[in-house]
């Protein structure tokens, strides 16, 4: 079924857009890719540029065939072997780079952590030989549900080295959506800590995680890092202390052999419809894609200090805070809490406090700090700062531009980033020393990566607006969604033949520029965050008072979008303001604190088609306020027409 196309009123506001920022003279020249040709080589034999990349790792076995493309699936580096953690650590910690800072930690309280290389590799062989005790073999299932701590990134290398699958689950994600992710991968063991710090509190993670336990019986052992000191219960048998099973394991653990196509990991994130769905990389593309790309769109220097503020529970997290930095010798500045901890200018103080040269966030952050204010920016010296990027939702043109001035110093280039978890890599971007940027745009697709913009006919748009389209196969993108080969093909490549469907609409200029738009699907994007609307649905229609549930989204000043919830309750139940807060205090249990949902409308009726379908695109022209749309194919039409009234009469 053809959609509408989304957020089409911002098409305009890009089209006014007419700023341009070339390269600083001084990054070009010093940059790691400066040739602009690149682009035009790496398209004339695609396999060659990635094995280029592919040889600066370190293989076990090399591979027989760059690529093996058997749509949908793709192989990539046949029958190589490799180690990720080896890639990632010991490659550096038998080098010049030993002493060198793997990892610089901050806890939101203001302790400091320094990982050297060397200190890396020893955790994570002891880490690593503590999980093949707790009898974690290869392909076996990791949950990890963790403050963002060092301990983080040392048990995903822990797991990447003896050949264990991890499946991180964000922390701030409820007990509940815990439970679904550990059964769906059947996990062995879950990985958490006591608690984290956030805003000053302990955000008591071990607390939830034995509310997921009591519904996860694949789960054999817990090993829990001792955090905050809160004391929390230990279960006999199961639980079991971090620097306990650290103190009593091995000091080497060899890292296993892995087949370039062997799993690394599972990450869950939000579909059109249903569950979450695990999505599944591998170990030799997804390696060398990431540490392309964080080479290049990075720009990594050994002297750089680097920080990406994603939590490792993201994508973002995943790849370039753990992997591809760590496979690039960088040194990484990582951060446990909240931005505006203690004040409102805590990010600038670290920035300040560690000379952070590149600096990886979200719009969404950016919006909040425009709103905070430029005193708080100003009042530190970010001079150390060269390069700045952001990701994870389409970037307004004024804060990219607030981006650039405030926190750059309009001398830092600015990389708008493009992908997905699925895509595991950045796709669309710029590179720092060679593309001009445009405020808005993520320019163009990174060399190697070929995407074009489709109409709902599937005709290639050569300028114009439609469905953002990957016509080619990349190394790091997902080789399936774990258990679940149907819904893979259904989702991302039933739309076009051969070619990979993102779900984001887009534009693309006269010079090639690509403009993104957002998704196009029932997928949420809130603050930075997918969310699949049927999630939220479910946990409302959860509650004892509702009968049915529709969510859309909103656009909100900070986090990009606002959920809106449209709720028809059950017979007999009164409408209150108390329990609409209930409501928003339901799901933000069930799913999250990041879902709560902004409003709860109370509806006798939600319009629907013929076929008992609700039409969310009606109730979101009602929630924007717009004159509505088509309704000729409603079941009543009758509907909407009185929901619109009432909602126009209450107050949000
Ligand atoms: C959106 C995050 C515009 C997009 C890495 C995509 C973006 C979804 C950008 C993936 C960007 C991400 N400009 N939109 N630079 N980056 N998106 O899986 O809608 O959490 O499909 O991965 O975020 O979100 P995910």
């Amino acid at each position: 079924m053809m959609k509408t196309q989304p957020q089409s009123e911002a098409i305009n506001v890009f089209l006014e857009e007419k700023r341009t920022f070339e390269p600083p003279a001084s990054f070009r020249r010093s940059a790691n890719i400066q040739d602009p040709d690149i682009y035009e080589r790496a398209a004339r034999d695609v396999e060659s540029f990635w094995a280029r990349f592919a040889s600066e790792l370190v293989w076990m076995k090399k591979w027989d065939r760059v690529l093996e493309w058997d749509p949908p699936d793709a192989k990539w580096f046949v029958n190589g072997k490799l180690n990720v953690s080896f890639n990632c650590v010991d490659r550096w910690a038998k080098s010049e780079f030993r002493n060198k800072a793997a990892i610089i930690w901050e806890g939101e309280p203001g302790e400091e952590r320094t990982l050297t290389y060397e200190v890396l590799y020893r955790e994570v062989n002891q880490f690593a030989s503590a999980l093949k005790k707790l009898g974690v073999a290869k392909g076996d299932r990791v949950a990890i549900y963790m403050p963002m701590i060092p301990e983080t990134a040392i048990a995903m290398l822990a797991c990447a080295r003896i050949g264990a699958v991890h499946s991180v689950v964000f922390g701030g994600f409820s007990a509940e959506s815990l439970a679904d992710r550990i059964n769906d991968a059947q996990a062995k063991v879950l990985i958490t800590a006591d608690g984290g710090y956030r805003r000053g509190s302990v955000v008591p993670l071990k607390r939830d995680a034995d509310a997921a336990l009591t519904k996860t019986p694949s789960i054999e052992h817990v090993v829990v890092v001792d955090r905050c000191h809160s004391n929390p219960p230990m279960k006999d048998g199961r639980d079991r202390w971090w620097h306990e099973v650290m103190g009593d394991a091995q000091k080497f653990c060899a890292p296993e052999p892995m087949d370039s196509e062997d799993l690394l990991y599972i990450l869950y994130t939000s579909g059109t419809t249903g569950k979450p769905k695990g999505v599944i990389h591998t170990t030799g593309g997804y390696l060398t894609g990431v540490y392309a790309t964080a080479k290049w769109v990075f720009d990594l220097k050994p002297s750089d200090v680097y920080w990406c503020s994603a939590d490792i529970g993201w994508v973002t997290g995943h790849s370039y805070v753990v992997y591809g930095p760590l496979a690039n010798a960088a040194t990484v500045f990582m951060y446990e809490g909240a931005p505006n901890w203690p004040e409102n200018d805590r990010f600038w103080k670290l920035i300040e406090k560690y000379r952070v040269t590149i600096f990886y966030t979200a719009p969404t952050a950016i919006r909040a700090f425009m709103k905070w204010g430029t005193e708080w920016p100003e009042r530190c010296d970010l001079s150390s700062l060269r390069l700045l990027g952001t990701v994870g939702e389409p970037i307004n043109p004024e804060a990219w531009m607030w981006y650039h001035k405030y926190i750059g110093r309009e001398k830092c280039p600015v990389v708008d980033t493009w992908w997905q978890t699925e895509t595991g890599m950045i796709l669309i971007t710029p590179l720092p020393g060679i593309v001009t940027t445009k405020p808005g745009s993520a320019t163009k697709p990174f060399p190697g990566v070929e995407a074009c913009i489709m109409n709902g006919q599937g005709e290639k748009v050569e300028v114009g607006g439609g469905y953002l389209a990957i016509t080619k196969p990349w190394p790091a993108m997902l080789r399936g969604i774990y258990g679940d080969r149907k819904r893979y093909i259904q989702e991302y490549w039933s739309r076009w033949d051969k070619i990979y469907f993102p779900a984001d609409g887009a534009k693309r200029d006269e010079e090639g520029y690509f403009w993104l738009l957002g998704r196009v699907d029932d997928v949420l994007n809130v603050a930075g965050h997918r969310i699949g609307t049927m999630e939220v649905e479910s946990a409302l229609v959860d509650h004892m008072s509702v009968a049915e549930a529709a969510v859309v989204g909103k656009p909100h000043e900070i986090k990009g979008e606002a959920i809106v919830c449209f709720v028809t309750l059950k017979e007999g139940i009164q409408r209150s303001a108390d329990l609409a807060k209930q409501l928003k205090e339901h799901v933000a249990n069930k799913i999250g604190k990041i879902v709560r949902p902004e409003e709860i409308i109370f509806s006798a009726e939600l319009p629907k088609t013929r076929s008992g379908k609700i039409m969310r695109r009606l109730l979101k022209d009602i929630a924007l306020g717009k004159v509505l749309g088509d309704t000729t194919t409603l079941a009543d039409p009758d509907v909407v027409k009185r929901l619109k009234e009432q909602y126009e009469n209450t107050e949000a």
